[in-house]
């Protein structure tokens, strides 16, 4: 049987709403149980946490017209896919640490920080980290839609707004507005009617009110173009940037698993991967491995892969400079 003290940390765990402490408690009951031999009793309690634990939050009803402005994405990432540096890397974990303990938190009038804006150029990884956000903390990931979201009736879009932050306080999850500088454009730059202006103060004062429990993600490439008061709602700003060597060869590992090859050359193809992004050394190693399923390869070779990023290199150029051309 449990102990009187066990049952006492489980009452007040239970009653003071702290999730972590009564799991903590629970298993440390299961160990007890187990120890003194009786073991289907044990089994038992693991598996009734294992279950709560894994009770999916309340997701969006099928269909409803919520639907047209959010899509609901099933998170698979989890923090060990993603390469960052380790700045970013503890930030992350930081988030998921204070959600986890916000009831903590909570009792002494803080909140946990859930309000994030990704800053950096395409394909360095802020799409995957809404995504490996909401996975690390077993939310649904829905994506706002922001070519519904903006329209050019007035008052339209600000009205769309709200019923987005309405949902979040009623669907907790991780809310991602990717290309934000689309609703967050500097005021002052506005020349139409003034409709962008209307929707970026709605957003700040939705963004400064909202006391929901969801996770709010913000993704742009373009920083500058971003209305300065912007900044200061959110509890953090994550700057990504184009890998260095050490992510390079990290992303390659991760990415090529058991098709590297031993002999790999690192050195060729750090030359190679240089200023291309995250995302294309990504696609570049997906490429190679295709290839060697294809034509019964075991592994990919430093030659293959450095063709590879040789062609994305290429490609990448030419675009830099039709772009100066314009
Ligand atoms: N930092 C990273 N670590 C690991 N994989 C990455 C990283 N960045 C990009 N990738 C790979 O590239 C894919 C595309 O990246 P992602 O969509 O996150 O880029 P992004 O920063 O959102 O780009 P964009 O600004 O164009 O939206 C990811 O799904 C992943 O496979
Ligand atoms: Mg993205």
């Amino acid at each position: 049987m449990a102990t009187a003290e066990q049952i006492k940390a489980l009452i007040r765990a239970h009653f003071s709403e702290d999730k972590e402490r009564f799991i903590t408690t629970a298993l440390q009951l299961a160990a007890h149980e187990a120890k003194r031999g009786h073991f289907s009793l044990a089994h038992e309690i693991r598996n009734l946490i294992d279950r709560a634990k894994k009770t999916p939050p309340k997701i969006f009803p099928a269909r409803s017209e919520i639907e047209n402005l959010v899509l609901y994405v099933e998170p698979k990432a989890r923090l060990n896919a993603l390469v960052v540096d380790s700045h970013i890397n503890k930030r992350l974990k930081q988030i998921t640490k204070e959600y986890w303990q916000q009831d903590k938190l909570k009792r002494h009038g803080l909140t946990n920080r859930r309000k994030i804006l990704l800053v950096g150029p395409p394909g360095t990884g802020k799409t995957l980290t809404a995504e490996v956000l909401a996975g690390e903390l077993r939310l649904p990931l829905y994506v706002i839609l922001m070519d519904r979201l903006i329209t050019k009736f007035m008052g339209e879009t600000a009205a769309k707004l709200r019923k987005i932050f309405d949902l979040m306080t009623e669907y907790p999850g991780v809310y991602f507005f990717d290309e934000f500088d689309a609703i967050a454009t500097d005021r002052a730059s506005e020349n139409d009617v003034g409709e962008m202006r209307r929707v970026l103060n709605s957003f700040l004062q939705f963004i400064e009110w909202d006391k929901s429990n969801s996770i709010i993600v913000a993704a742009t490439n373009n920083p500058q173009m971003l209305d300065k008061a912007i900044f200061r709602r959110f509890d953090d700003i994550l700057y990504y940037r184009l890998p260095t060597e050490q992510e390079i060869k990290q992303l390659i590992r991760n990415c090529l698993g058991t098709f590297k090859s031993k002999k790999l050359s690192f050195k060729e193809l750090l030359q190679e991967a240089k200023s291309l992004s995250q995302a294309e050394i990504t696609e570049a190693c997906k490429e190679a491995i295709k290839i060697c399923i294809l034509e019964n390869r075991k592994t990919v070779t430093t030659a293959l892969l450095k063709n590879i990023l040789q062609e994305r290199r290429k490609v990448y150029e030419k675009l830099i400079v039709s772009k100066k051309k314009e």
